[in-house]
């Protein structure tokens, strides 16, 4: 089945295993009504063997929040990439603005991290996005460039599915998305850019993340370069969740 386009949860530090399970047995009794939207849910790594192995009716894929740089060994609290594939993940977010102005990930350990899953089994979803400071100054376009291209320019041919989620910092949790303008123009770059790479039997896919919601899906979705979202506080709710993944049926 094509995939056009992604609804993906990013349930953060929330959602213990009792809580996932509820919300799991709600979003079950939704219908899965947009077979080319595939519907993909992030819990935290503690929660992730539960949803996976809970008799799930709607048709759900499963990733981690992030995967260590590291492959096994002694890196306490860290959880490798091999772990969250065996629980039968098939994605992870790498990069989150969260990791990168939190626990110090530098575009460096970024890729290396990405290489780490690109090389696998595992699609990744490679977080972007700028500051309100380079947003307002105009430097986002280098920002946006050298956090995809530092990437990218590491594999000759891209021959492997990859989602980008752009997510402007200013706009992560405010409850205010960026305007339509801002979303469309900032797609266009980010398609430019991503246009003088070598693409062999395989898609990259430009998500939007930031502030989406049951309010305001519908229009971001409509805007011709966008083929998703990231969703966070949003997908906490199955109620929600299911509004947005309604609004993106049949594009
Ligand atoms: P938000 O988070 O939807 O709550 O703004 C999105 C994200 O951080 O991925």
């Amino acid at each position: 089945m094509k995939i056009n386009n992604f609804c993906i949860a990013n349930w953060k530090m929330n959602l213990d295993v009792d809580e996932c399970l509820n919300f799991l047995k709600k979003f079950n009794s939704f219908k899965n009504v947009h077979a080319g939207t595939k519907v993909v849910i992030c819990p935290s790594y503690t929660s992730i063997y539960p949803c996976v192995n809970h008799d799930n009716t709607f048709s759900l894929s499963w990733g981690s929040q992030d995967i260590s740089n590291n492959f096994n060994g002694s890196y306490t609290g860290e959880v490798s990439l091999d772990m969250v594939e065996k629980l039968g993940c098939e994605y992870t977010i790498v990069g989150h603005s969260e990791r990168r102005a939190n626990f110090n990930e530098t575009n460096d350990i970024v890729a290396e991290k990405f290489i780490k899953i690109y090389n696998s089994s595992l699609t990744p979803i490679l977080c972007i996005g700028e500051s309100l400071n380079d947003r307002n100054n105009g430097n986002f376009k280098n920002i946006l460039t050298s956090q995809i291209d530092n990437i990218l320019s590491k594999l000759s041919i891209i021959d492997k599915n990859i989602i980008i989620a752009y997510e402007p910092i200013w706009a992560i949790g405010t409850g205010v998305s960026a305007d339509l303008k801002t979303i469309s123009e900032t797609h266009s770059l980010l398609k430019n850019i991503i246009k003088k790479y070598t693409l062999k039997n395989c898609n990259i896919w430009l998500l939007y993340g930031g502030s989406v919601n049951d309010d305001n899906a519908k229009s971001i979705i409509s805007l011709e370069n966008v083929d998703g979202f990231l969703i966070g506080g949003a997908s906490l709710s199955p109620e929600n969740f299911y509004k947005i993944y309604s609004s993106m049926g049949g594009l």
